[in-house]
């Protein structure tokens, strides 16, 4: 295993996308940002300047942090954001994670342009527990604005009503040929007919789950999340923001050039959603040459309606861990805990015309149990508590939501004012967690993509409706779970997850969707250390950003 270093600079950089040249801010320049590579094993430094107007911090999606959450990344929760001007150095080791993760900004909406891969192949010397791939290709789904995405966030913020959608989706940072401007850009995915190759595929999307395909190609589904899965076959992926995939494809189509199409699958009826198409090309290097002046002929992608449910629900329950497990038979924490919208009513002292501009003059907002999440602004909630500083969160996250009623009917909001706070659930170290996540049907039901930092787990279950311990927990699958770090709840439906709380520190959870978090749809948890040396958190870095 080899130690690894990197710089990123924060910077402004003017992009051209659908016509119009915008400064959006990127790492080193680049949008979308430089991909790490590494092998499991591998310690990574990265130093990190920022050089942008923004306060912001860096998260490296799904990588355990184990006893390293100083370097996790998220603001407030586990570190101090960088000021303008300032640098930190995160350092990690990635252990026992292989396949695809990526990293992001996790400050207000910065992740919109500031995101990158980060591929883990095995150990040197360690095969692909699949033939080896010819080629391997990454890609990244996202989101562009014409406008500032931390202006539409700062104007949805004001206002209480929802933000505006993007005006397009990309791939690798292009919108695709079917939007303006942009078809001399297209991604290419190169491939030569016989050859097998490895795609990765990302959702780094702020707000939207994503279908996937190749026109005319199948995919085998080899890993997700950066766990390896029992290969299976399907012509169509659905990934919620923060879900990766990786597939392997074969070149055993006629040499031509394919479209690879991405759109949203927006599981919530009547919502605002970019109904666009982004597009990619998968073009075999033996596809032979158009006549001069003829048009290349590009084979068309079919994807599933935007609410197909029946085709992304398939598609999730297809997960089977190829590792031997190491799941808890026994449970020492239960939870059961709702995830869904809310509104606000509009608050004494708000403009009304202003600042009320959700449903009926309300205010949205989110709510795990009731409890809506806010982040604290003078210090993290890690060194809070490491640093025993007071007043910054409480440890009573209620681990039970505080009525039950009917989460999926038609429920009335009169049941439901979400209550803010920085409210934190504590757990032993080693202390066996399963979490009944249940989707409700307040204001709209919804598909929330749940993610949760420090750890994977197991994911035993889904289903629709409310989650019923008495003939659900027959449907479990104990034997071969998936290993994840991000959960779809199907939209009016349950998840059920379950894991070890063996890494200390702070671990925020919360719904992908980014829209959903700054509403309040998240809380984190406070794992002690344990009693053994390496049971317990690294020091803190000397160079820790402060408040
Ligand atoms: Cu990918 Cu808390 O984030």
């Amino acid at each position: 295993a080899k130690v690894q270093s990197h710089e990123f600079v924060v910077q402004e950089t003017p992009v051209k996308r659908l016509c119009n040249t915008h400064n959006i801010i990127t790492v080193n320049g680049q949008y979308p940002g430089p991909t790490i590579e590494v092998n499991e094993g591998d310690t990574l430094e990265i130093k990190v300047t920022n050089k942008a107007q923004y306060n912001l911090t860096i998260h490296w999606h799904g990588v355990r942090q184990i006893r390293t959450a100083w370097s996790d990344g998220p603001e407030f929760i586990t570190q101090c954001p960088l000021k303008p001007g300032a640098s930190y150095t995160y350092r990690f080791t990635i252990q026992g994670q292989e396949g695809t993760l990526w990293w992001h900004a996790h400050s207000s909406w910065l992740r919109a342009t500031v995101y990158g891969g980060l591929v883990i192949r095995p150990r040197e010397g360690t095969p692909y527990p699949f033939t080896k791939p010819k080629r391997e290709s990454l890609l990244l789904l996202g989101e562009w604005w014409n406008a500032n995405p931390m202006d539409v966030i700062k104007e949805a913020t004001r206002t209480g009503g929802a933000p505006n959608v993007s005006d397009t989706f990309t791939i690798n940072g292009q919108p695709g040929d079917f939007q303006k401007c942009s078809s001399k850009d297209t991604t290419v995915v190169p491939i030569d007919s016989g050859e097998t190759n490895l795609i990765r595929v990302v959702n780094a999307a702020l707000n939207q789950q994503l279908f996937f395909t190749i026109a005319n190609h199948k995919f085998t589904v080899v890993g997700a999340d950066a766990s390896y899965v029992k290969p299976f076959t399907t012509s169509v992926l659905m990934l919620g923001p923060g879900q990766t995939t990786d597939v392997l494809i074969t070149g055993d189509q006629p040499p031509a050039r394919y479209y690879i199409a991405a759109r949203a699958y927006a599981s919530a009826q009547g919502a605002q959603f970019d109904n666009t198409t982004t597009t990619a090309i998968l073009e075999y290097k033996t596809a032979p040459c158009p006549a001069k002046g003829a048009p290349v002929k590009t084979l068309q992608a079919t994807l599933p309606a935007y609410n197909d449910t029946v085709t992304a629900t398939a598609f999730t329950r297809s997960f089977r861990s190829a590792k031997k497990v190491s799941l808890p038979t026994d449970v020492d924490e239960n939870l059961f805990i709702t995830v869904g919208l809310g509104l606000q009513n509009c608050p004494p002292n708000a403009n009304k015309a202003q600042n009320c501009q959700g449903p009926n003059g309300t205010r949205f907002t989110a709510s795990m149990n009731n409890a809506s999440f806010v982040l604290p602004s003078t210090v993290s909630i890690l060194q809070a508590h490491k640093q025993g500083i007071p007043g910054v969160f409480t440890k009573d996250f209620p681990v039970a939501p505080p009525v039950k009623f009917d989460y999926t009917g038609n429920v009335s909001r009169s049941l439901w004012q979400p209550e803010r706070g920085t409210r934190v659930y504590p757990l032993k170290y080693g202390a066996r967690v399963q979490i009944v996540l249940q989707g409700t049907s307040i204001v709209t039901g919804e598909n929330h993509p749940i993610h949760l930092h420090g750890y994977d787990f197991y994911i035993l279950a889904e289903g629709f409706g409310n989650f019923n311990p008495k003939t659900d927990t027959a449907k479990f699958n104990l034997v071969d779970p998936p290993l994840r770090n991000t959960a779809s709840v199907p939209v009016n439906g349950w998840t059920v997850i379950r894991f070890v709380a063996d890494n200390p520190g702070v671990w925020i959870m919360h719904c992908h969707l980014d829209v959903h978090i700054g509403w309040g749809l998240a809380t984190a948890f406070l794992v002690e250390d344990g009693v053994g040396e390496l049971e317990s958190l690294e020091e803190v870095p000397a160079d820790f950003p402060v408040c």
